[in-house]
């Protein structure tokens, strides 16, 4: 008895655990699949086998500009819009991937520390 409650315990953890890494993942291929864009759209194949070209956003993205925003740094508010950098035009996958947890290229080497987490759903 005591062994299948135990057993019990375990599997609700670990489904817990399993939903925390899903929903947290920051994987964009899930924002787009809701959307019903298939790895056709972004691949140019059914079957994909490498990466997509970074430009490819743009077909879909042509105009993203961003808007301005509120981020805490470093415990001080800073607004800023990062879709337009100082270091001009930027890869958007940079900053976001879709096969993987986002990144915020600025945060990168210490350069700022935007408490940010993309946005993913
Ligand atoms: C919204 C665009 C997009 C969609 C949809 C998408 N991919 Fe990708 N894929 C990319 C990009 C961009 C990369 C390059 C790595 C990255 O930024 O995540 C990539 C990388 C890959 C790679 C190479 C991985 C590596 O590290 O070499 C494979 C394989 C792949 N995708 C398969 C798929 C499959 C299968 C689907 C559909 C189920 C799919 N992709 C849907 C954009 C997309
Ligand atoms: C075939 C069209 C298509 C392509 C190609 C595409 N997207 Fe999207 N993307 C969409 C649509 C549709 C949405 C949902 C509406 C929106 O937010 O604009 C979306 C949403 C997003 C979002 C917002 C996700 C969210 O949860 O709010 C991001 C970020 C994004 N795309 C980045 C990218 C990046 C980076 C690439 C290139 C690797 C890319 N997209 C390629 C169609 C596309
Ligand atoms: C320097 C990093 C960076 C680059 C490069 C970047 N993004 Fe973003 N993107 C972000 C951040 C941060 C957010 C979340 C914004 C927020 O706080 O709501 C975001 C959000 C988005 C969204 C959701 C709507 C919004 O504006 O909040 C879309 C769509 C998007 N990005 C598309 C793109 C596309 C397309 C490109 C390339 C043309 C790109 N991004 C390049 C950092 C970046």
């Amino acid at each position: 008895m005591k062994k299948a409650f135990f057993t019990v315990i375990c599997i609700m953890v670990f489904s817990f655990i399993c939903s925390i890494a899903i929903a947290g993942s920051g994987d964009l291929r899930g924002a787009h699949k809701d959307r019903g864009i298939a790895c056709e759209d972004c691949h140019g194949t059914k079957t994909p086998e490498k990466k997509a070209p970074a430009s490819v956003c743009k077909t879909c993205h042509a105009d993203h500009r961003g808007e301005i925003k509120t981020y805490k740094n470093n415990g001080h508010e800073v607004k800023v819009n990062p879709h337009d950098s100082h270091q001009g035009e930027l890869r958007c996958t940079l900053c976001h991937s879709i096969h993987e947890p986002s990144k915020l290229y600025c945060n990168q080497d210490g350069c700022h520390a935007f408490e940010n987490n993309m946005n993913v759903k």
